[in-house]
């Protein structure tokens, strides 16, 4: 994995000279802050040694090279998901290789239900802890100490300081915004009623089938994480639970999106006037 981890990277130093500092990851529906990059340098999946084939037809996904608010990034403008069929090691491999390439600090958003009656559909809610219950771990198998330590520990998952900056940028644009526990199941299909209500007893806020896998990678690779979901429906209380389809999940996240982008934006704005 080293070595491909390694060939994959050199590849894409060959086709840009951007050094990225951030990496970001584009959720469901979330792909339209690409168009914000500056500078942008497009590299398609399929043309990278060792990445994921894509399942879906016509939507290969690709890197976006570039400047954001002033901080150079490379976004992964579609992602891969367990659901597909991937293996956790297959799906995390990029962030892998956005470590090769210097990236500190791994920007996740995602799509996902709320099982919290004060979180509503078109909320961000800002992770700040997470519970696996995806039954696969991508670090499972041998552990290769130049890639992390063995047993990487999950106390700040989810960057302190991010948090509270993320909350100030909401407060300040009077974005509805939370923090909470973000679940992770396999899927595909949505979650029953009593399933919904487990994961409330559980003491989740939301629930997804993303996330969790590539933020492992990311701090068994010492980078920091920020991390949002966009809430797309509401299933908590139960009895108000109404049915969900892709469509009504893409048309609620479209909603939010703008806000979402702000929030990083203006992060990154931090970032960069921090140095
Ligand atoms: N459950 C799981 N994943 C999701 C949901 C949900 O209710 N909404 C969007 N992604």
């Amino acid at each position: 994995m080293y070595e491909q981890i390694q060939e994959a990277a050199n590849f894409l130093r060959s086709k840009t000279n951007v050094k990225p500092k951030v990496g970001i990851i584009l959720g469901s529906g979330l792909g339209g802050l690409v168009n914000d990059i500056e500078g942008a340098q497009s590299i398609g999946y399929q043309d990278i040694p060792h990445f994921p084939a894509s399942t879906v037809k016509g939507h290969a996904g690709k890197l976006v090279f570039g400047e954001l608010a002033g901080v150079t990034v490379m976004a992964m403008a579609g992602r891969f998901h367990y659901y597909e069929g991937y293996s956790m090691q297959q799906l995390t491999f990029p962030v892998r290789v956005m470590k090769a390439l210097g990236v500190e600090l791994l920007i996740v958003s995602n799509a996902a239900g709320s099982v919290n009656a004060d979180i509503e559909a078109g909320d961000l809610m800002f992770i700040r802890d997470h519970i696996n219950l995806q039954a696969d771990n991508p670090l499972r198998g041998p552990n290769d100490e130049r890639l992390g330590v063995r047993f990487p520990d999950m106390l700040h998952a989810y960057d302190p300081a991010l948090l509270d900056q993320a909350s100030a940028i909401a407060q300040a644009n009077g974005i509805r915004a939370h923090r909470g526990v973000y679940v992770a199941l396999q899927g595909p299909n949505l979650e029953t009623p009593a399933e919904y209500e487990f994961m409330h007893r559980i003491g989740a806020d939301v629930v997804g089938m993303s996330t969790v896998p590539e933020v492992i990678v990311a701090r068994h690779a010492g980078m920091r994480v920020f991390a949002v979901s966009v809430v797309s429906n509401k299933s908590y209380p139960i009895s108000t639970i109404k049915e969900t389809s892709h469509e009504d999940v893409l048309e609620m996240v479209g909603k939010a999106a703008e806000n979402l982008s702000l929030v990083v934006k203006e992060l990154l704005g931090g970032m960069r006037n921090e140095g």
